[in-house]
């Protein structure tokens, strides 16, 4: 699907009432009015009584477009460890740097960011056009209520797509015509898995998953991976709140994140908490004012930071 405005599907969700208006799809001009909140309006297809991973990390994030089912279950995975939801703000940081990094110092002018997530305030499009105005990025989401606000947001830009699909199916959206429009793969590419091995189980293959990505994907191509990272005693209880809440949310090891990459030859400083990953402090605080951040050289982090690892590396 393309990003050609799903402005359309949007109904009025029972019982609603104008609130404020402080969405994402709202700020594109989704079709939502001034002055409506994301829960006044229901994209077609999103069922608020069912919580979602795009709806809890955007409340993580500190957004507004999620429903009081998604911020139920924060609250009760907040109930392992409190503020372990800053871990959303400390992986987004993570995704910014690297997307600036990639576009910038390395010079990728197209991304396949899969599991995008809901629009936020700076988004991978916006990050690498800083760097590179050409920059294209295929966004990929199984979400709803993504297609609807990624679609209001994108409405109009040839560069950019969101393509509804679920990125286990590899085949589905490496050859879906929006992929094979906007995607080059003789070019090097940044396949973006950001926050989202983590929500596979090991029977699907998150390694194998990986590795059909970047198959394709031309010599000098870049892998960004992101994920929960059993980093402290809080992980085990967090796991459990998290699958029992949504049915996914698996805390791993730095070693088994690695893996991920298999043979990709690993950028320093390799796969570490994602505050001391190529830290800017000036560059977070700028998007996160309360973001927790460290100095260049800085090793040690606190409890939740730990929570959250990630890496880059690059195909030879
Ligand atoms: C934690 S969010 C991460 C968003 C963004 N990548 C970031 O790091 O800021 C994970 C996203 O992956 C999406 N997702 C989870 N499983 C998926 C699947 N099988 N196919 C497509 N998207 C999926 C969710 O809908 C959600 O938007």
């Amino acid at each position: 699907m393309t990003g050609s405005g799903n402005a359309t599907g949007f109904s009025r969700g029972p019982g609603s009432r104008i609130m404020k208006c402080a969405g994402a799809a709202c700020r594109a001009g989704s079709g939502r009015e001034e002055g409506m909140r994301v829960a006044d309006v229901v994209p077609e297809g999103v069922d608020p009584s069912v919580p979602s991973v795009a709806r809890i990390y955007d409340h993580g994030l500190g957004g507004t477009d999620n429903f009081p089912v998604d911020r139920a279950i924060s609250a009760r995975v907040g109930e392992a460890m409190p503020e372990s939801s800053k871990v959303a703000v400390l992986n987004r940081a993570l995704l910014r740097r690297a997307v600036r990094f990639l576009a910038g110092e390395v010079g990728i002018r197209q991304f396949l960011d899969l599991g995008s997530g809901l629009p936020a305030r700076d988004n991978t499009h916006q990050v690498a056009r800083r760097e590179a105005p050409e920059a294209r990025v295929v966004y990929v989401d199984d979400d709803p209520m993504v297609r609807a606000y990624a679609g209001a947001l994108l409405a109009g830009d040839a560069r950019t797509a969101i393509v509804t699909a679920d990125v286990r199916d590899t085949g589905a959206v490496l050859g879906h015509p929006d992929v094979v429009r906007l995607i080059d793969f003789d070019e090097p590419v940044g396949v973006l898995m950001s926050g989202i091995l983590h929500h596979f189980p090991v029977s699907d293959d998150p390694g194998g998953i990986v590795a059909a990505y970047l198959a394709p994907a031309a010599p000098g191509s870049h892998l960004l991976v992101s994920h929960f990272h059993r980093g402290a005693p809080e992980a085990e209880e967090l796991e459990r709140k998290f699958v029992a809440g949504i049915g996914s949310g698996w805390f791993r090891t730095t070693e088994e994140v690695a893996a991920y990459f298999g043979d990709l030859e690993p950028l320093d400083p390799g796969v570490v908490p994602a505050s001391v990953w190529r830290p800017d402090p000036a560059y977070d605080r700028a998007l996160f004012p309360d973001i927790t951040t460290r100095e260049p050289g800085e090793t040690e982090v606190g409890a939740i930071e730990s929570l959250i690892v990630g890496g880059v590396a690059r195909k030879g």
